[in-house]
């Protein structure tokens, strides 16, 4: 890939970048970061990058300047019940409890008549980091299925974040299919009306339980030591933080929960050396991190990875979760190796000292180059991304992943029949590939073509005989086996009704 400035240039944009937004640029990911300064100087009105770039080393950025930078250097990806496991770890069992908690609570101020004890029925949580909305909405819509009498609870959903467009696609609540791509289907059908061009927007029931604002997590103080927050979200934020940054914002995050309240990172950003206040916590599929339970408030900072251990759930314990502190092992962790590595060659300090001298940046690796295509895919570059796609795979024609992105891409363009031909192609490549079966199934049922899903998903079911329901699919972003299962068996009965109906169909 062409970049426009030298390894000199990027080394010192990411010293500055490194200290006043905490942001880390690898050097694999130079050649995205070399892309997003050019689109940025484009807004900052620079003609020529040398100057755009003289300009960033040379100046203090006012908050203004530093959101538009934000808007350019951050990743905004995101979609609807993102990490399905985390969202019935919530609703299955830590709403459960909440509510169980705070009822109690109510029960006791009633008792003691004590006004200013400050304890109601409220539960307040926090998406940090919330990009276009897509994570806070699914956390109204999981309260929303949740909690029976809602309108009896007082509910806080704060959902804040840097970039100020990606605050305002939020607040409009209007979605295309590509935000729903691993969504199970009642999510788009119950909690969204559907608009002209494949466009889909939340109702106002859900929409007016979450509050957007503009916050920076690098400069927050505001919920800081406030404890008043029962859960927080903050997925896929921090893990381009350095991780001198990170330790500071989950301090901040850490002094923002309540006594017994949850942090919630996503599965890559698990790590006991960057969350060391907190306690994981196992549920079936998701480690989820607590502050405090069981007096462990002031655990242990230094526990390593060799120490670590993580028990599965066995289906016994999954129907029942214990909600006392876990532990981990190495073993559990190798799915992250390498975020773990690439964080651990830093050599322990994230801080860049010296400009190297003959840096070589790495070829780009499939998940680098499938990372790239995404991200133009979900910026809304849609031909770029298709483009891109198609390129990569001339020349790596043997990587599936790449065609059933070229396909995800193809569906959201509406180009259904080209979809199913490059599922087909990657699906021929690896023949054994679940989640191609499953998408082509799907994309089936969208068709109404009943007789090729029932036998895509009849593949992908024979295909997960013998998994555990806990196992989490390869290429599938976090989805378990359950979740697969319980998704085609109800497809495939809404499909036995509609046959009933109608017994002439495809
Ligand atoms: C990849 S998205 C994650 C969205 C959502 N949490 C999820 O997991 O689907 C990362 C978001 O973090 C935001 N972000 C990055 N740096 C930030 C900062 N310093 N303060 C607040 N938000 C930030 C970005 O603007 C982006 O919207």
């Amino acid at each position: 890939m062409n970049r426009k400035l030298t390894d000199i240039e990027l080394y010192a944009v990411c010293e500055v970048i490194a200290s006043c937004m905490g942001l880390h640029f690898p050097v694999e990911r130079w050649a995205i970061l070399d892309r997003n300064l050019a689109s940025a100087a484009r807004e900052f009105g620079f003609q020529n990058m040398g100057g755009f770039i003289q300009w960033l080393l040379s100046a203090t950025l006012n908050k203004e300047q530093m959101e538009i930078l934000a808007a350019h250097l951050t990743i905004s990806e995101t979609y609807f019940w993102r990490e399905p496991q985390v969202f019935t770890a919530l609703t299955d069992f830590i709403l459960p409890e909440l509510i169980r908690s705070k009822g109690k609570e109510k029960v006791e101020e009633l008792a003691t008549k004590s006004r200013l004890s400050g304890r109601e029925r409220s539960i307040r949580i926090w998406s940090a980091g919330c990009s276009t909305g897509e994570e806070p909405y699914s956390i109204a819509i999981a309260l929303h299925k949740t909690i029976k009498k809602i309108e009896d609870w007082n509910i806080t959903i704060l959902a804040t974040d840097i970039n100020p467009k990606a605050l305002d696609k939020a607040e409009h609540g209007i979605y295309s299919t590509w935000s729903f791509r691993n969504s199970p289907s009642w999510l788009k059908s119950s909690y969204f009306h559907h608009k002209e061009d494949r466009q889909y927007e939340i109702i106002p029931e859900i929409k007016k339980m979450v509050t957007f604002t503009c916050l920076s997590l690098v400069e927050m103080s505001a919920l800081s030591n406030a404890s008043t927050m029962d859960i927080i979200f903050c997925r896929n934020v921090l893990m381009y933080f350095t991780n001198e940054w990170v330790n500071k914002i989950s301090q901040n995050l850490f002094n923002s929960l309540s006594e017994e309240g949850w942090l919630i990172v996503s599965s890559c950003e698990l790590s006991s050396n960057l969350f060391p206040q907190f306690t994981p916590v196992n549920f079936p599929g998701a480690v989820l991190y607590r502050k405090g339970k069981n007096g462990s408030v002031h655990s242990s900072p230094s526990i390593s990875y060799e120490t670590e251990r993580i028990q599965p759930l066995s289906a016994e314990a999954s129907a029942k979760v214990d909600l006392t502190p876990s532990t981990f092992t190495r073993h559990s962790l190798v799915a992250y190796a390498p975020k773990l590595q690439q964080r651990s060659g830093e050599g322990g300090s994230s801080t860049l000292h010296q400009p190297p001298t003959n840096v070589k940046p790495p070829e780009e690796s499939i998940t680098d180059k499938l990372f790239a295509i995404r991200l133009l895919a979900d910026q809304g570059f849609l031909s770029e991304s298709l483009s891109l796609c198609n390129k990569t795979i001339a020349s790596d024609k043997l990587a599936p992943g790449l065609y059933f992105m070229r396909a995800s891409i193809l569906q959201e363009m509406g180009k259904s029949s080209e979809a199913i031909a490059s599922l087909r192609q990657g699906i021929y490549i690896n023949p054994d590939n679940v989640m191609g079966h499953f998408i082509l199934g799907n994309l089936f049922i969208r068709m109404g073509n009943t007789k090729n899903s029932k036998r895509s998903f009849k593949n992908v079911l024979d295909l997960l005989n013998g998994s555990e329901d806990d196992d989490i699919l390869p290429d599938s972003e976090g989805l378990s086996v359950k979740y697969i299962r319980e998704i085609i068996h109800a497809n495939m009965q809404t499909q036995q009704r509609n046959e009933k109906r109608n017994p002439y169909q495809t």
